[in-house]
Formats: C-alpha cells, sequence, structure tokens
C-alpha cells in the first residue's frame, strides 16, 4: 500500500513511524515533511494548502490512502477535495471539521445535546458582550469562535484583562474574520486530559488519554503554545472518570454529529477538564493533536494502517484496536523566543547523540547538509518505558544532548503524574 501524510509537525513524524511498522505499507510519501520525516519517507515539496497540486501526486504515484494530519487543510475542504476522484482519505471533510473550526458552532452542538461543558453565551455585537462580561465572576474565559493559531482562547485573571481580550477580537480585529463572533465562557478549574478517538459516525474507539502542557514555561507559568510536552497514561486519572468521558462526551458527540448531517470520520480530539463534577468538554478538535501523538501512537499495538483503512472503509467497528501498558512522555524542544517571535536557520547538533528516545521532528529542515530550526517548536524527545519515572529519565537525558542557539524547553513535563504517584504512595 502506498500512502501520503500531509503535514510537515512532530504529529505527521510521529504517525509515520507508526505506519512505518506496518507490513502491508510498501511506500510513504510526505507533503511537504521535514528533515526527520526525510530519514523514513519521501517527501514532496507541495505545501498543505495546495490541494490541486497534492491531488495530481497522489493520483501520479497511484496513492491507495491519504492521510490528513493538520486543521486548516481540513477546514478547508481537504477531504473533500479527494473524495471527489474517489481518492481514499483519512479525515473528516469540511461540514464536519466544524467541530474545530467554530466554537460557537461546536458549543451550540453540546448545548442542544446535554454534553457536559462550561456554561457560555455567544455574541456578535460588542455592547452586549461588554455588558455579558460585566456582570460575569472572574477568572473568565474569551474566546474568538474561528481559528487563531492557538492565541484566540484568553483565560482573564482580572476584568481588564478580559475587557481587553473582547475589545483585541471584537474592535480592533486582531484575530480577523475569526474574532467576528466570540464565546464568554465559565471557568472550569481541574486538571486537563486529552482523549483521541478513531472515529466513523457512530462507531467511537477511543485511544489511551495523555496530558499536554500549554503553558511554555515551567510550572504552567507563560504564554500558551500549541503544547509543550505531553505524556501517556495520566495514572492519577482514574480510569472511571475516563470512561465517563468516553460514554457522556465522545460518544455522544459523535452521534450528535451524525444526527445533524455531519457524521465525522477521523480522528476527534476532546480536551477536557477533569471538574469536581466530572469531566466537562473544553474544546474538540478534528485531527490527532500535537504533541499528544507523540505519546498515544507509541503505546498502539494494532497496525496503524490497519485502523485508517477500516475506518475509511466504513469498517472500524470490527477492529479490536490494543495499547501497551508502557508510559510515554515527549519533551518538546523550542526555538528560543517561541511562541513570539524566534528565529530559524540555527543549525541543531547531538541529534546522533540521542540514545534511549524517540526523536520526533517537528520544525526542522535540512541547509547544506545540516539539520537547522525551521519553526517554533522543534523536535519532540519521546521516551518509552515501564513507567512514567522512565520515560521522562529516558527524554529528558536525550533531551539534554540535543544542542542549538536559544534551546528552550519545560523541565517539568509529567511532574503532575510523578508528585500524584508519590502522595499515593505516601498515605
Ligand atoms: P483551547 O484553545 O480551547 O484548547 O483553550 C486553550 C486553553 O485554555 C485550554 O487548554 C485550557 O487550559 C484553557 N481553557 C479553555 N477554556 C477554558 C475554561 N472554560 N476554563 C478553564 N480553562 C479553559
Ligand atoms: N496539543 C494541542 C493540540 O494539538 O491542539
Amino acid at each position: 500500500m502506498r500512502i501520503l501524510v500531509i503535514g510537515r509537525g512532530g504529529r505527521e513524524h510521529a504517525i509515520i513511524w507508526a505506519l512505518k511498522k506496518s507490513e502491508s505499507v510498501s511506500r510513504i510519501y510526505c507533503a511537504p515533511g521535514n528533515a526527520g520525516i526525510a530519514k523514513m519517507a519521501e517527501c514532496v515539496p507541495i505545501p498543505e494548502s495546495n490541494f490541486e497540486e497534492l491531488r495530481q501526486f497522489a493520483i501520479d504515484i497511484g496513492v491507495d490512502l491519504v492521510v490528513v494530519g493538520p486543521e486548516d487543510p481540513l477546514f478547508e475542504g481537504i477531504v473533500d477535495y479527494f473524495e471527489e476522484k474517489r481518492i481514499p482519505v483519512f479525515g473528516p471533510n469540511k461540514r464536519a471539521a466544524i467541530i474545530e473550526g467554530s466554537k460557537v458552532f461546536t458549543k451550540e452542538l453540546l448545548a442542544k445535546y446535554k454534553i457536559p461543558t462550561a456554561e457560555y453565551r455567544s455574541f456578535e455585537n460588542y455592547d452586549e458582550a461588554l455588558d455579558y462580561l460585566h456582570k460575569q465572576k472572574i477568572p473568565i474565559v474569551i474566546k474568538a469562535d474561528g481559528l487563531a493559531a492557538g492565541k484566540g482562547v484568553t483565560v482573564a485573571q482580572s476584568m481588564e484583562e478580559a475587557e481587553q481580550a473582547l475589545k483585541a477580537m471584537m474592535v480592533d480585529k486582531e484575530f480577523g474574520e475569526a474574532g467576528r463572533k466570540v464565546v464568554i465562557e465559565e471557568f472550569l478549574s481541574g486538571q486537563e486530559m486529552s482523549i483521541l478517538a478513531f472515529v466513523d459516525g457512530n462507531v467511537v474507539r477511543p485511544m489511551v488519554a495523555a496530558q499536554d502542557h500549554k503553558p511554555v514555561y515551567d510550572h504552567d507559568e507563560g504564554p500558551n503554545t500549541g503544547g509543550m510536552g505531553t505524556y501517556s497514561p495520566v495514572p492519577h486519572i482514574p480510569q472511571s472518570v475516563y470512561d465517563q468521558a468516553v460514554e457522556q462526551i465522545l460518544k455522544p458527540a459523535a452521534e450528535a454529529m451524525v444526527q445533524e448531517d455531519r457524521p465525522f470520520r477521523g480522528v476527534l480530539y476532546a480536551g477536557l477538564m477533569i471538574t469536581e463534577d466530572g469531566p466537562k468538554t473544553i474544546e474538540f478538535n478534528c485531527r490527532f493533536g500535537d504533541p499528544e501523538t507523540q505519546v498515544v501512537l507509541p503505546r498502539l499495538k494494532t497496525d496503524l494502517a490497519d485502523i485508517f483503512v477500516a475506518t475509511v472503509n466504513g469498517r472500524l467497528q470490527d477492529m479490536d484496536i490494543q495499547w501497551s501498558d508502557e508510559a510515554a512522555v515527549c519533551v518538546v524542544l523550542a526555538s528560543g523566543g517561541y511562541p513570539g517571535p524566534y528565529a530559524k536557520g540555527i543549525p541543531i547538533y547531538g541529534l546522533d547523540e540521542v540514545r534511549e528516545s524517540v526523536v520526533f521532528h517537528a520544525g526542522t529542515e535540512f541547509k547544506d547538509g545540516q539539520v537547522v530550526t525551521n519553526g517554533g517548536r522543534l523536535l519532540g524527545v519521546t521516551g518509552i518505558g515501564r513507567t512514567i519515572a522512565e520515560a521522562r529519565d529516558k527524554a529528558y537525558a536525550d533531551a539534554a544532548k540535543i544542542r542549538y542557539e536559544g534551546r528552550h524547553y519545560r523541565t517539568d513535563i509529567a511532574q503532575k503524574a510523578l508528585i500524584a504517584a508519590a502522595g499515593r504512595s505516601d498515605s
């Protein structure tokens, strides 16, 4: 089987790393890929946004399956575009990708189908939004409706901060069309957890849980990023809570999409807050998480290509998907300055000294035979072990060997799990 993976991040590297293990996969292509992906797949320099060239390339090489990694092309209808020519493609179509593309759509869906989430109101009028805001308690959460490159959510700790966020979106139009509508949402407190699931219509096959670390600095300080590290399993969140999230959130959401005539096919990702009243939905994404994928797929025992093919062919319900009991911890190495402005083209040394971890590349490229920086998040150093502690030690030992100017990574990835484990053994 020939597979074309679309994307250039650590998520796509992890997908390709998992596909490499499949006996049914003969060739893997990636558009456009990165320096790490180039070692295990044939990279073609076609950007994710050039649907026409991507489709022509897929036809030319006689591809058997296309896998779409990032959200942007999904929102823009890349799946519909491939399906027009009957090319098998894994991912939601445009109508279904709206579950990530519009926060207002998703809040209305959750309310209509009584799926647990934060209380909210949505607004198109600034004065009405401001009036409502002034009647709310602090902290409060302000969200732009559309996609804003991960910057469209403000968890405001003061009324001034909330007012500023609202003004930036609705008056100054900092996010353009994405901020035309806003959601003002109740602040939820608790631990966050991500559950991704393979979904085909009503059929939901959840993956093992993961926990992301969004803020750029240790102890969850600083601005939010795409994710500075992840780990799986999340041992301090009980199985019963996981089961509750699957039964009360993921399955009803998939069913709701079918009811709305927007059946979802692909990976549905639930971002959850585990509150005192149980799990509540923070958001849905319409794709694999990044860097969640880097810790979830290493624990997958079933052939990933088989799962993709079964999903595309309407046979996901026949799949028995198995997961290992191992733990995985991914530490993201970022460019100095990220998530703000950062330099590119800086040489990265020490990759060949890595011994115990898998390094998934994100914003890297080859220049004159040297791996150089080419993005904000650069590498996801992933340790795999019998326990979180073992996986974490491996990841940090190897992360320290990788050197480049401005290197930044968090030193407390998975610490919450270790503290919770220590607390348990003390009691
Ligand atoms: P999102 O882009 O929707 O994932 O939001 C980014 C981050 O903002 C989440 O990972 C949470 O940490 C935080 N967040 C979003 N909504 C809420 C909420 N209602 N209560 C508390 N934190 C939230
Ligand atoms: N790690 C968060 C995301 O993939 O959206």
